[in-house]
């Protein structure tokens, strides 16, 4: 880079940084709103997520996993994080979750605020009280969180028992509630039954309800229908819904599948090589995409209205992230990529109170290098 080139570098970086305060105090101050199923979105801000960079120690050296991860989300509120596997989704949730494992893993910048609490700040004892009472977590594998050897009944009234100082039959009727609340049939006669003893979408189910049984204000479900098949995959998404409908959780919705989330989210965050590359409400990010890494997802998404050769997957694989790029992650594998792109990571450019965009390709500035397409 020139001089000139390293002066506008400087300026642009300023920029960026006056531009995502200016984005933050505006965030906070979006007012509630309807969508279109009428569901009302709450304006309080329940969690909030500021400039998180998570490092893994290795023997090949640092993994910067997550570089610089900021978003909220309101009371009753569905966001999705979506990206390719490994762009960090998990080590983002389990950040939050206080389930980074420390070492090999770091918070190495950054902060998580849940209800006015810095979630990064806790002890381990102080997170433990707040872990699946305040805020509960559902993993992939329904099998991982349930215990083999102990009946349904037992671990949803353990749950309970635990955290609230419920009697023995106030529990049990607890558990009853929340097995009817998820849609399991007969519980009286389930609440006796061993994890080995339901299916796939029912054992699903069942780690839902222990969930959400302390009736937590925030649920984290980190690929929560990836094991399941695409029936069963479409019931426990309306299942969230429906909860969430009843109870006014605000969920967080990890996937690597877009098709997943079109139904449920209100907002969607694109992640992609450890950074949110795109946020918007998912009409931004369905009928009016701007990154080209979008863009590409969307048409690697089966549609109803497509034939199956009419996807395009998104050829190439993302960078490395032992030694990260320090311009745009995605220029190796961007039609449009300029000369820009592979020096300087692009500014944030910001389309609408909701919606915002990492990529030069919104910023007329970058006309002033050299643009030579690399196509
Ligand atoms: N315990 C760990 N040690 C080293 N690297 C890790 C560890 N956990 C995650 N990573 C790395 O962090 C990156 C993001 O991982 P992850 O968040 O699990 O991706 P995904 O988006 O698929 O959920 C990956 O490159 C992964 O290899
Ligand atoms: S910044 Fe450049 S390389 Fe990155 S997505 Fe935009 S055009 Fe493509
Ligand atoms: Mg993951």
């Amino acid at each position: 880079m020139n001089e000139h080139q390293l002066d506008l570098a400087k300026e642009m970086e300023k920029e960026k940084r006056d531009e995502l305060s200016r984005m933050k105090k505006q965030s906070q101050s979006v007012p509630s709103y309807k969508t279109k199923k009428q569901k009302m979105i709450s304006d309080e801000v329940i969690l909030e997520v500021d400039n998180l960079h998570v490092q893994f120690s290795t023997f090949g050296g640092s993994v910067h996993a997550v570089r610089g991860v900021s978003f909220n989300l309101r009371k009753g509120e569905t966001l999705a994080i979506v990206g390719e596997s490994g762009c960090g989704k998990s080590v983002t949730s389990n950040a939050i979750m206080g389930l980074i494992p420390q070492p090999p893993g770091r918070i190495s910048e950054g902060r998580v605020m849940f209800k006015n609490q810095e979630l990064t700040r806790m002890t381990k004892k102080q997170m433990r009280k707040v872990q699946g009472v305040d805020i509960s977590m559902i993993f992939q594998d329904p099998m991982t969180a349930l215990n083999p050897t102990l009946t349904i009944g037992e671990q949803l009234t353990e749950g309970v028992r635990t955290h609230t100082n419920a009697s023995k039959s106030e529990a049990k009727e607890k558990a009853l509630d929340m097995l009817r609340l998820v849609g399991i049939p007969n519980p009286q006669e389930r609440l006796k039954q061993y994890p080995h003893q339901f299916s796939g979408g029912m054992r699903q189910r069942i780690v839902i309800a222990m969930a959400l049984i302390c009736e937590p204000e925030l649920l984290i479900a980190d690929e929560p229908t990836t094991a399941l098949d695409v029936t069963i995959q479409a019931q426990i998404l309306e299942l969230f819904e429906e909860i969430q409908q009843k109870t006014g959780v605000s969920i967080v919705l990890i996937t690597h599948d877009l098709g997943v989330v079109a139904k449920i989210a209100d907002r969607i965050a694109v992640m992609y090589a450890g950074k949110i590359i795109e946020l918007g409400t998912k009409r931004e990010i369905f009928y009016t995409p701007q990154h080209p890494y979008t863009q590409g997802l969307l048409k690697s998404v089966p549609r109803l209205d497509l034939l199956e050769e009419e996807l395009q997957p998104i050829e190439g694989t993302p960078p490395d992230l032992f030694s990260p790029p320090t311009g745009c992650p995605f220029t190796a594998r961007c039609p449009f990529a300029m000369e820009v792109c592979e020096h300087i990571h692009p500014t944030t450019t910001v389309k609408s109170s909701s919606h915002q965009v990492d990529c030069w390709l919104q910023d007329e500035r970058a006309q002033a290098f050299r643009n030579e397409l690399k196509v």
